[in-house]
């Protein structure tokens, strides 16, 4: 079985070879971080990912890591996975990347034989030809595809479930520097995949936007269900459920990510889809759709804020914030929505209380001004008199009677069984109790036909 390095073992990169070490390859794992090094070679993960310590064990002899890229003279394949920060225009930086990959050209300069190089890492479209190629032909020396072969390998993961969606993936998108080299990546792939997924090969250029592309569409299919969750919130009778469950059977449109909640955040969602923009701005072309896509998501805090405020629920009032992760099943709180509400109630003068299961232990971090973190939900909960479910851990749905005699605010709607429990239970997106009618002028211009078209 042929030998792998890795080159970058943070949350993807080390999810990566861990899975490749599951798969028969002989790992090795390169990185900067002495702790995450300790860490692989104790058959501990450093970072939070639900299975992937089990893996790591299970692979102990298969996987081990490195801070000397000399050792990837030892392996044929080199997948890099390091950073790509966004820059202050929104443009990913490939200074990490850069210095990598110049350590992996010295690294090769001096080995024998042919090296496949696999660019993981999220690059802006024109990265590889323009600049990662001619680094690593100069740094090596040698010539790409014929003493090595370079591809583009973008994953299309989400944190909480990195393992399945390397290994159950939708399609694996390849850009390669010839037949040879893309060739030798899908066979590593098709060995990974459980599944059989369609494997699109392409140009490095076509590739790089088709990764982008697709965290930009995904935002806007969320930005529009918040506007229908909005809209829901502000017509009698409104339910965003009934409206996004209907539309998602049609084909043209699915059901994924289309549920009115709050807005997007994350390591990759939020920053993709700003590269978008400016990479389409940069080149002259229409960035509209992006930006509002944007421009919609900076709005759903305000949103949420103001539907506590029609509620009456004005400070100094105990509001708990249950979640702070930017999903479940992860502790990132990368532009976390649910982290900024609860930043935002505090500075509106609320007295906020959090837990989330991945900080569980975590209690005595006061994460900022008068917000504080508790270790168990019931606490969080007592201490409360308004709950907001923000990130929609399972555990939070469970038991519906934890929120007796609480008000719950949900901004995911997630629960079997309604929480009858609670005094009062308000489900963002909708307006059952049509409490909000219609505004009066826009009734007045619905009673004649022309006027319902001129708006
Ligand atoms: N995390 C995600 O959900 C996700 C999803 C899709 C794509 N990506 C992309 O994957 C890339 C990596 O993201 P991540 O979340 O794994 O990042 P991360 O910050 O979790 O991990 C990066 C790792 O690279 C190491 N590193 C930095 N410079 C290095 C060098 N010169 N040599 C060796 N190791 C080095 C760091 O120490 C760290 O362990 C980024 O381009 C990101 O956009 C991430």
């Amino acid at each position: 079985m042929k030998n792998v390095s890795v080159v970058g073992l943070g949350k993807l990169g080390l999810c990566l070879a861990a899975v490749l070490a599951t798969n028969g390859y002989n790992v090795t794992g390169v990185d900067v971080v002495h702790s995450t090094i300790d860490s692989v070679n104790s058959g501990r993960s450093p970072i939070f990912e639900p299975g992937l310590e089990k893996i790591i064990r299970t692979n102990r002899k298969r996987l081990h890591a490195t801070s000397d890229f000399n050792e990837i003279t030892l392996t044929s394949v080199t997948f890099i996975v390091v950073p790509t920060p966004s820059d202050a225009s929104g443009i990913f930086s490939l200074r990490f990347v850069e210095k990598a990959v110049k350590s992996l050209g010295l690294a090769l300069a001096s080995s024998k034989g042919y090296h496949l190089i696999v660019l993981v890492s999220t690059v802006m479209p024109g990265s590889i030809d323009t600049v990662i190629r001619p680094l690593l032909e100069k740094a090596s020396g040698k010539t790409c595809t014929t003493d090595f072969g370079l591809c583009y390998n973008p994953e299309f993961i989400a944190l909480g479930d990195v393992i399945k969606g390397m290994t159950e993936p939708d399609f694996i998108l390849i850009g390669e520097s010839d037949k040879k080299a893309g060739s030798e990546l899908a066979r590593i792939q098709k060995k990974i995949c459980k599944n059989s997924p369609p494997i699109e090969r392409m140009s490095f250029v076509n590739a790089e936007l088709a990764k982008i592309s697709v965290n930009s569409f995904v935002t806007m299919k969320m930005s529009f269900a918040n506007t229908l969750a909005e809209i829901c919130e502000s017509i009698p009778g409104g339910d965003v459920d009934k409206v996004t469950t209907a539309i998602g059977n049609d084909r043209r449109i699915g059901s994924k990510y289309l549920r009115g909640a709050q807005g997007y955040g994350g390591p990759c969602f939020p920053r993709d889809n700003i590269a978008f923009a400016t990479f389409t701005r940069s080149i002259g072309a229409q960035a509209e759709l992006a930006l509002a896509t944007h421009k919609v998501n900076l709005s759903q805090l305000g949103r949420i804020l103001e539907i506590l405020k029609k509620e009456n629920l004005f400070p100094p009032t105990k509001i708990s914030v249950l979640g702070l992760s930017y999903k479940p099943r992860t502790n990132v709180l990368d532009a976390s929505q649910s982290l900024m509400l609860a930043k935002a109630l505090g500075d509106e003068g609320y007295e906020v209380v959090c837990y989330d299961p991945a900080f569980s232990g975590n209690s005595k971090e006061i994460i900022a001004n008068g917000i504080k973190l508790v270790d168990g939900l019931n606490e969080c909960v007592e201490r409360s008199d308004v709950c907001i479910i923000a990130t929609p851990w399972e555990e939070f749905y469970r038991n519906p009677e934890t929120f007796n005699n609480k008000i719950v605010v949900d901004l995911w709607r997630m629960f079997k069984r309604a929480p009858t429990a609670a005094s009062k239970y308000i489900a963002i997106g909708q307006n059952q109790d049509r409490t909000f009618p219609f505004p009066s002028e826009y009734l007045e211009k619905l009673s004649t036909r022309e006027t319902v078209l001129a708006v």
